[in-house]
């Protein structure tokens, strides 16, 4: 996601935009760029923050009450200069700044090429304005009519803002999936990503709705459906202050991460999974495919939460496509002299694209001639410019430390590339890979049903605030998820935590077990269901306080555990998008009524940068 920003009225647009910008910052960081039209267009940008933007355009005209603005996190094309918005159509007739993702960006980008476009960005950002402009010339319409006509045959997410030279007191804005809101002034309107930057001038907003377009002039908005049919404008009053704003509302960056998991792992797979024509392209790694499906073993390298992903990794490609996967540690794969050979495949997960220890690790990995893959979050970070090729998580900026909706996303890419590989070496039939297309889709809206579970959770999070002490445990797929909620937990908390293989307890830290031990038991239907009941009957023995989450309508553990988590049911393979939510929102809620920090806990960094 990015920021975007939008100023018409009486005053000087200049400081609404950069201001604007600013607050939007949390929204994209990689590149920024304001575009302004007083008699002639004015166009500043380059890679960076929004201060690197100021020092830019330093001491250039910056006249004009018109402008548009945009803080990037890039998608599609490494965060530079060029890729930066505000882009402009190749005629100069259109600039415009994107929120989103333009899924047929190739297929339009080809069809303006045979018509003489060109590109000078990798975006499918600048396909949309020259789109635009095309339509504009070609048939003659008005501005607003050619954006129009160029969004009907736009697949995929934005939040759009336009200017048309030959309209300069003019904006046009639309939406669909991105969120764009509008500030109603007076004789001067507003449009932003959110209300942050709005909320300082004015608190009567507009939400645009999916497929809304609006006109604004000076003093004058028009609303309207892409269908070109009138819209009354809902006049909204905000309610929030600055600050709750920028975390969408939320008290916390990480609870705000955690609810936007139905729509980072929807935007993770937008555009790769296509169910109309039940198929799955993953376009990043289209050139190493063969390589990958050939490969005699998988090394999936990693730290903290992203070692985690990696594990449930091995059990995705061992499972559905049958290659060999060990998961290391990146500090202790880099120091081991490991055995690497050609024939290697090594995936190497990391958000922020920067882990020093996973850079590292990679470096060795090439020296050795292995293919080298990355799982990044950060479009142009240095993992994936060291990498042979890879998948974009889509998760958006993770501001909170503490790793959630990254976790879910990098998971979510692992089973589309198990799924991928294993139905390329025929280890999945086409009805099997189908069924698990079709449901990894349906995993945000169960998500969503979890997510209302939080007040539930957060009355047990009181129970169990003050213990020292917390173990979880869990089988198969859900071994890494019993690792990564021991991990949350101790990371924001501060309270010792513990994941472990359920069937491991035995060979040690059963000794732990008493009447203040909490024992998270991830216990979903799945083929080892009877081995973790009786794991729950050990730890029942001992008097152990069973914390279990469970598939609804279980009726076997409910009457053995002292609480239960009911989530809805999914394929084993995705089970750890599900079973991993409720352990985000226990360990939030019991940071928060410790007094910890959760955005920023002690000792901690977002990116370990350094050895
Ligand atoms: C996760 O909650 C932690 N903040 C930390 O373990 C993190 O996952 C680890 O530092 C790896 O970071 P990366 O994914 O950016 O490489
Ligand atoms: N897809 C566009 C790009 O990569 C916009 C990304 C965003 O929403 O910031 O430039």
């Amino acid at each position: 996601m990015c920021g975007i920003v939008g100023y018409i009225g009486y005053r000087e647009a200049y400081p609404v935009l950069i201001n604007g910008l600013k607050r939007l910052e949390y929204r994209g960081y990689d590149s920024a760029g304001i575009a302004l039209l007083d008699n002639e267009p004015a166009i500043f940008k380059c890679v960076g923050k929004v201060s690197d933007l100021e020092n830019h355009i330093n001491d250039n005209p910056k006249t004009g009450h018109v402008g548009i603005g945009h803080t990037r996190w890039a998608t599609h094309g490494e965060p530079n200069d060029v890729n930066a918005h505000p882009h402009q159509s190749m005629h100069g007739k259109f600039i415009l700044i994107h929120n989103g993702i333009i899924e047929n960006y190739t297929e339009l980008k080809e069809k303006l090429g045979n018509r003489g476009y060109t590109f000078n960005s990798q975006t499918d950002s600048e396909v949309l304005v020259n789109l635009i402009e095309f339509i504009y010339q070609k048939g003659k319409v008005d501005a607003e009519m050619a954006v129009r006509l160029a969004l009907n045959k736009v697949e995929g997410a934005y939040g759009i803002v336009v200017m048309c030279a030959d309209e300069p007191d003019k904006l046009i804005a639309a939406r669909k999936g991105s969120p764009l809101v509008i500030g109603v002034g007076n004789d001067e309107y507003f449009l932003a990503s959110d209300a942050t930057p709005i909320v300082e001038y004015t608190k009567s907003v507009i939400y645009l709705n999916d497929q809304n377009v609006a006109v604004i002039t000076q003093g004058e908005l028009v609303l309207k459906t892409l269908k070109n049919i009138p819209l009354t404008p809902n006049i909204q009053q905000l309610s929030m202050d600055i600050g709750e704003i920028d975390k969408g509302g939320y008290d916390h960056f990480m609870l705000k991460e955690i609810f936007e998991q139905p729509r980072s792992i929807h935007d993770t797979f937008r555009g790769r999974i296509n169910l109309a024509e039940r198929t799955l392209h993953l376009g990043g790694l289209y050139h190493v495919m063969p390589k990958i499906v050939e490969a005699k073993r998988i090394i999936i390298i990693g730290c903290g939460t992203s070692w985690h992903a990696g594990l449930v990794g091995e059990y995705l490609f061992e499972d559905l496509a049958r290659i060999s996967v060990e998961v290391e540690y990146a500090s202790e794969f880099r120091y081991r002299r490991p055995i690497i050979s050609k024939g290697d495949v090594v995936i190497a997960i990391s958000q922020s694209g920067e882990t020093a220890d996973t850079l590292a690790a990679i470096r060795l990995a090439k020296e050795a001639g292995a293919l080298v893959l990355g799982i990044c979050n950060v479009v142009g970070s240095s993992i994936p410019r060291e990498t042979d090729g890879g998948v974009y998580t889509h998760a958006g900026p993770e501001i909170g430390v503490a790793s959630t909706k990254a976790f879910t996303a990098q998971v979510t890419v692992l089973a589309m590339m198990a799924i991928q590989v294993g139905r390329k070496r025929n280890f999945l039939t086409d009805d099997q890979y189908q069924r698990y297309i079709q449901e990894l889709t349906q995993v945000p809206e169960k998500i969503e049903k979890i997510l209302k579970l939080d007040s539930t959770i957060h009355k047990l999070a009181e129970k169990y605030k003050d213990v020292n002490n917390f173990l979880y445990l869990g089988r198969g797929y859900l071994f890494p998820v019993a690792l990564e909620g021991a991990l949350k937990l101790k990371e924001i908390s501060y309270i010792h935590a513990e994941g472990y293989p359920a069937a491991e307890m035995k060979h040690g830290p059963i000794a732990l077990i008493d009447h203040h031990m909490p024992v998270v038991v991830l216990a979903t239907k799945d083929h080892s269901y009877d081995k973790i009941v009786s794991n729950i009957q050990e730890v029942k023995a001992r008097k152990g306080i069973i914390i279990a989450v469970v598939s609804e309508g279980d009726t076997t553990i409910t009457g053995l555990a002292n609480h239960t988590i009911e989530i809805p049911e999914t394929e084993m393979v995705f089970s750890p998008l599900l079973a991993v939510i409720p352990l985000q929102l226990l360990s939030y809620h019991i940071a928060i009524m410790r007094g910890c920090n959760v955005d920023q806990p002690r000792n901690l960094a977002k990116s370990v940068t350094v050895e």
